[in-house]
Order: structure tokens, then sequence, then C-alpha cells
């Protein structure tokens, strides 16, 4: 089967979150299994761009509107991520450092998307199936089956993954001249609250729909900053698929980016020395439990607790607890975390940035990993903790909710259900006393450390769906 997966990011490509990790993982393991697979990406200024050979196997005009933006496709000349890679280049818009944020966003995206399927079309074999992700992507299946001039394609199969339902690409019929030339009869499939909603229009017009967990998809038809009766329609048509982790990326016996490699036989040593590391570094006391936070700074993640949460519980259990939060986004949340530094001097640090190394290393080195969440349609972080021995605690929320179960109920690691400071806390305080008591902590650690999240078995998934809705066009 020929399948395209079109996204914004991608790793090691071009990553701002999970999003990046997941296309730069499952389509790695799609081709493995048998299948012919190509990722799409727009081409920013990246490390990655500059340090790789390319070639052009395409290039063209993409207009939008008015607008005219010279482009290239540009492969990946040696397939080294595991499946091939193209590139569309269009200097005007996508020649910065940044994936996301400037004001023009649409216009970017809007072309990176009709530039896509000029080129797809324009090539001689046609994929089977089109796989979006996010809202950046979200026009695509609205273009195939009703742009005239993507006709001779509009069969292709499609189907949306929603990482995040949150963020959604509004924007207003003023630039509905930007599309393609399509039926106007049409129009209604563009149009939510009186907007052009790029995600909607994907989930409208998309053969099927899935979300990165089975919980999220439950709780979306709930909440889903506005979209609630949207997901209920399309309930017959969509499916939450747990994601899975690249397993090869995230080995704690062969990672070079942390201090000492181990298995599940021999931890304890391994996790010491990693955490003797990372304590030397931030300055922490490596004889006490370490609970550190990886992720964006914003209440979505429940950022917003953590200054207070942290204030308390390091006040709490004065010297025997340290904390330790790489991340950024929120710049209240960002210098409320600094200030906390002067407070709680060798028991307390905060990283504001990312660094793909550091995470690793605060992986291996930490005892616990935070996860607040109040919204969390998959959440990767704590599928790395636990294979490299670190035991999650979590709200239990989307894809939370889907992987971590609390160690009183024999689980893998602690759960609470409030989004709040005192709920927080609360598990910090259970963490204390089972960090305590060395034989059960052992046990709860190994229960996640040996648990399968691999893209082996997921991916099969992702086939199964392609497959029901290929087959349908022949019924
Ligand atoms: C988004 C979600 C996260 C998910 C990731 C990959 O970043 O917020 O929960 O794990 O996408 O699907």
């Amino acid at each position: 089967m020929e399948i395209f997966h079109i996204s914004a990011e991608c790793y090691p490509v071009a990553k701002v979150g999970g999003l990046g990790d997941v296309v730069g993982a499952l389509p790695k393991y799609q081709q493995a299994a048998g299948h012919s697979v190509r990722v799409v990406l727009p081409c920013y200024e990246t490390k990655f761009k500059n340090e790789n050979d390319f070639e052009c196997v395409h290039w063209g005009t993409v207009e939008l509107g008015n607008y005219n933006f010279p482009f290239s496709v540009l492969k990946e000349k040696t397939d080294k991520l595991g499946f091939e890679l193209y590139l569309i280049e269009i200097n005007e818009l996508f020649n910065r450092p940044n994936i996301y944020g400037y004001e023009d966003d649409i216009e970017r995206f809007l072309s990176f998307q009709i530039a896509t399927l000029d080129w797809i079309i324009a090539r001689n074999t046609t994929p089977d199936v089109i796989n979006c992700h996010d809202h950046h992507t979200g026009i695509i299946p609205f273009l195939l089956q009703f742009a005239y001039k993507y006709e001779s394609i509009k069969n292709v199969k499609t189907v949306i993954t929603i990482h995040n339902g949150l963020y959604q690409g509004w924007f207003g019929f003023d630039k509905l001249y930007y599309l393609p030339k399509f039926d106007l009869k049409h129009v209604g499939f563009l149009e939510w609250s009186n907007s052009i909603n790029s995600l909607a229009v994907g989930i409208k017009c998309a053969n099927a729909v899935t979300t990165v967990s089975p919980s999220y998809l439950n709780e979306i038809n709930i909440s889903a900053n506005g979209l609630e009766s949207l997901f209920n329609s399309v309930r017959s048509k969509s499916k939450g698929i747990l994601n899975g982790i690249d397993i090869e990326v995230w080995n704690p016996m062969k990672d070079q980016m942390i201090e000492e490699n181990y298995s599940i036989d021999d931890f304890e040593a391994g996790k010491r020395k990693n955490k003797e590391k990372l304590c030397e570094q931030f300055e922490l006391d490596p004889s006490k439990p370490l609970f550190s936070f990886i992720g964006r700074l914003f209440e979505e993640k429940g950022g917003d607790l953590l200054p207070h949460a942290a204030a308390l519980a390091l006040s709490e259990h004065l010297g025997e607890i340290n904390i330790l939060i790489l991340g950024s986004g929120n710049s209240e949340i960002e210098t409320q975390l600094t200030q906390l530094r002067n407070d709680y001097k060798g028991n307390y640090n905060v990283f504001i940035g990312y660094n793909e190394d550091l995470a690793h290393l605060i992986y291996a080195g930490s005892d616990y990993i935070l996860m607040p969440s109040r919204v969390e349609p998959c959440g990767l972080n704590q599928m790395y903790a636990m294979r490299y021995g670190t035991i999650p605690i979590v709200r239990r929320t989307g894809g939370l909710r889907d992987t971590v179960i609390d160690f009183g109920d024999e689980g893998n690691g602690i759960c609470h259900d409030q989004a709040s400071v005192a709920d927080v806390c609360y598990s910090i305080n259970r963490a204390v006393r089972l960090y305590e008591d060395k034989i059960n902590f052992n046990k709860v650690l190994k229960r996640g450390m040996s648990a399968d999240h691999s893209w082996e078995r997921v991916c099969q998934e992702y086939i199964e769906i392609y497959n029901l809705i290929i087959q349908q066009n022949e019924i």
C-alpha cells in the first residue's frame, strides 16, 4: 500500500512536541511492515535540512488567490529515516527558523497543502491513502474531493489524525479565495461557527478520523473547544488508537544521550549513575527522590499548577525531595518557576527551553515524572519515563488514563483525578512514602519498564483503518 503522511512536524527534521515524535516513528514502522511510506512536510530552515543531501524531484508555482509562490519538492537522498522524506520548499513562507507562530501561518499552511496536492497529482502514481495530521493539513481532504483541479485523484482515501483538538486553524471567509476553485454548493463543509475551521473541515471530509488514544476520543465528545457536536456526529468513522513510542530512539540500553546504559536487570546501578550526573548538573541532592517535569508550560499541560505545587511540596518535605523542571511556554509561569530557585537551592532547579539530550538524561536519572495535564490526547512522556524506569505521576485524562494505572491497583504509576495543586501534592506525598518502601517502589517501576508500547503492534491498527476505507470504495 502506498501511504502519504502529511504533517507540520516530523522528528528529527522538525519537532515542537509529540506530533513530531509520532510522525517520525509511525511511518518508519509502516514501511518496515512492507508498505511504501512517504512523509511530506514544509521545508523550514532547520539543522536537519542543512546537514543532509536532498534532490529536487518536482517544482512548480503554488497559487494562493492572487499570490504566486514558486515551490520545489526536495527528497532526502538516502531515506535515512526509514521512509521517503519530502520537504516542500516555499522559501518566501517557510525559510524561517520556527515551525509556527507567524502572522501568516494560515497562508503558510494553506500554500503547503496546495503545493503538496499539486505535486501528488503530477506524479505518475496515486497513493492509496493520505494520512493528515492536525489542523495544518485539515483542508486536504476537502480539496481532494471538491477542488476541480484535483478531480483525477479525488478517490484517494484520507484519514485525519487528531493529536490536539484545541488548536483548530480558524480563518475568515474573506480568505476563501485562497482555495483552488470548487463547486460552491460544497462550501458548507468549510464552515464552523461562521468561520473556516481547518480541523473541522478535515473531520467532516476525511474518510476516517483517528485520535491518539481511546479515552481522548470519549472526552472530545464532551469537551473539544467547540467541536463536541461535530465529534459526536462522526463517531461512526472515528477510532482512538493509542500512540506507540519509538523504542529504538528511546532505549535505555543503547541511548547515547544518557550517562550510563542499563536494562530492567541492572536498572538500580544504571539509574543511580544517571541521577548523580543530573543532580551534579543541576545542584540537586542525589540521595533524595527526584521529581521531574518535561514539557510545554501551558495550562493545558497543568503548567500553571507547577510553581505553587512545587513550592508547597518542597516546603512540606524540606530538604527531603528534589524537583527539576524542563520546559518553556507561558512567560508568567517561566518567571514564577525561575524565582523558586532562590528559595529551594540544592533541591530545586529549572531549565527554561527544550533540549533533547537533557530530556533523555532526565528520564534516565529521575525517580518520578509529573504530568498534571488538564488535557492530554495521548502523552508520550509517561511512556518514555516508564521505559527508563521512572514512575509517572499523572492526572487521569486522555492517554494518561489509558497508559497509567495507580500502584494501589497493582499498577505502574500514581494517579489523581483533579488538575489541582492539592491533588498534585497529595500524589507527591504518596510518592515519597513509596520511595521509602524500596521493594514496592521497584515493583511499580518494573511494571512500567516491562510494558510494550512499541509501534510494531500499533501501526497495524492504522493499516486496518486504511484497508477498511479503501474497501468501502470498492463496495
Ligand atoms: C500532542 C498531544 C499529546 C500527544 C502528541 C502526539 O502533542 O498534546 O498528548 O501525545 O500530540 O500524538
